[in-house]
């Protein structure tokens, strides 16, 4: 199944020339694949989701994915920032690169990367690139070590990066959100980015609860890294946005030390915990120049100011009804009943 050519992004590249480019960008064997799948049609960004292994997917990131299960090729240390879209990932990606770097940039750097490069930039989403760039990928001081961003279900990473052998051991750090937040912050980004003049929070609500959403059902994404981490300790570390919130130092620590990079007593004591937090806060990264203009290149019309919105907790209650609150809650609650998770 070789493309002609791909280009496809995490969220929604090319979505406005879906239609019209598909038959000259993708294989047969790709179009009648698609042609089998479940699609609801203009469901997000204006364009379809095609439902596969159960999940749903824009047709790029999916191409994206197919690719991704037959070439990727694991280094021994390479890093999985896996979350559903809106859950905080474009700040866990800025965290987790000034981590994984502070050796080579410090975060004072007056030239530290992050002042000049977008989070997106700097760690890739892994559907974007083409399997050619796997391997040029080289956002950590360690050779031996990548990050690579994801939307996907547990079902859809390549098995080596799941598994664990002698010559690899990929670490997957996944970040969850609140759902009604995560939804709302999903809705407004979407309103911001494309003129969907009849993308009524109705209609997104429904198809959300309906669990099509990017790499969605939501809750059977997180529900499946929530048991994996539970399983695999140091395989899967589980991390809330609301967590990161309320107590960033420990969840800092504790990210440190599940990459294999926990911080010394002296970087302790000399305030480097601080200074990652200070650097990638909200203030701080969404003021910098960088991220106030231009595109993101994660899809056709994304800006990257629009993936810096309110960045709190709670803010669902200025845009959900209470009884939108409630429904979301109640699904929540079934399907994470038993499992040990209230998010
Ligand atoms: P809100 O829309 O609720 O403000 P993602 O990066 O997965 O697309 O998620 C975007 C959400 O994370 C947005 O939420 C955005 O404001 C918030 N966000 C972005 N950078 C952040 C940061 N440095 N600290 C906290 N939240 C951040």
């Amino acid at each position: 199944m070789e493309p002609k050519t791909s280009h496809p992004s995490e969220l929604s590249s090319s979505l406005s020339k879906q239609s019209a480019d598909e038959q000259n960008v993708y294989s047969q064997e790709f179009m009648d694949l698609l042609s089998t799948l479940p699609k609801e049609i203009n469901s997000s960004f204006g364009a379809d989701l095609y439902q596969y292994n159960g999940f749903w997917y824009h047709i790029a990131p999916l191409h994206g994915m197919i690719e991704c299960l037959k070439h990727f090729q694991p280094r021994k240390n390479d890093v999985f920032l896996v979350t559903a879209p809106k859950s905080g990932t474009t700040w866990l990606k800025a965290i987790i690169y000034t981590l994984l770097n502070r050796r080579v940039h410090h975060p004072q750097d007056s030239d530290h990367p992050l002042l000049t490069k977008t989070p997106h930039q700097l760690v890739p989403f892994i559907l974007l690139l083409k399997p050619s760039d796997y391997d040029s990928v080289s956002n950590s001081s360690d050779s031996s070590t990548r990050i690579f961003g994801s939307h996907v279900p547990t079902v859809s990473l390549p098995t080596s990066v799941m598994e664990d052998s002698d010559s690899f051991n990929c670490k997957i750090v996944y970040l969850c959100r609140d759902i009604k937040d995560t939804f709302v912050s999903f809705f407004h980004f979407e309103n911001k980015n494309v003129d969907l003049s009849s993308n009524s929070l109705e209609r997104a609500f429904d198809l959300y609860s309906r669990g099509v959403s990017v790499g969605g059902p939501v809750w059977d994404q997180i529900m499946g890294y929530w048991k994996e981490s539970l399983e695999r300790p140091n395989k899967v570390l589980f991390i809330r946005y609301e967590d990161m919130k309320t107590n960033p130092h420990f969840q800092l620590s504790r990210l440190a030390l599940f990459l294999g990079k926990a911080f010394s007593e002296e970087e302790q004591n000399s305030g480097m915990l601080d200074q990652i937090l200070s650097l990638c806060s909200f203030d701080n990264i969404k003021n910098l120049e960088v991220n106030k203009s231009g595109m993101s290149g994660l899809g056709t019309g994304i800006k990257n100011d629009t993936l810096y919105r309110s960045g709190k907790v709670g803010d669902w209650k200025n845009t959900l009804t209470a009884e939108m609150a409630s429904k979301l809650d109640l699904i929540t609650e079934e399907k994470f009943r038993g499992s040990g998770l209230s998010l």
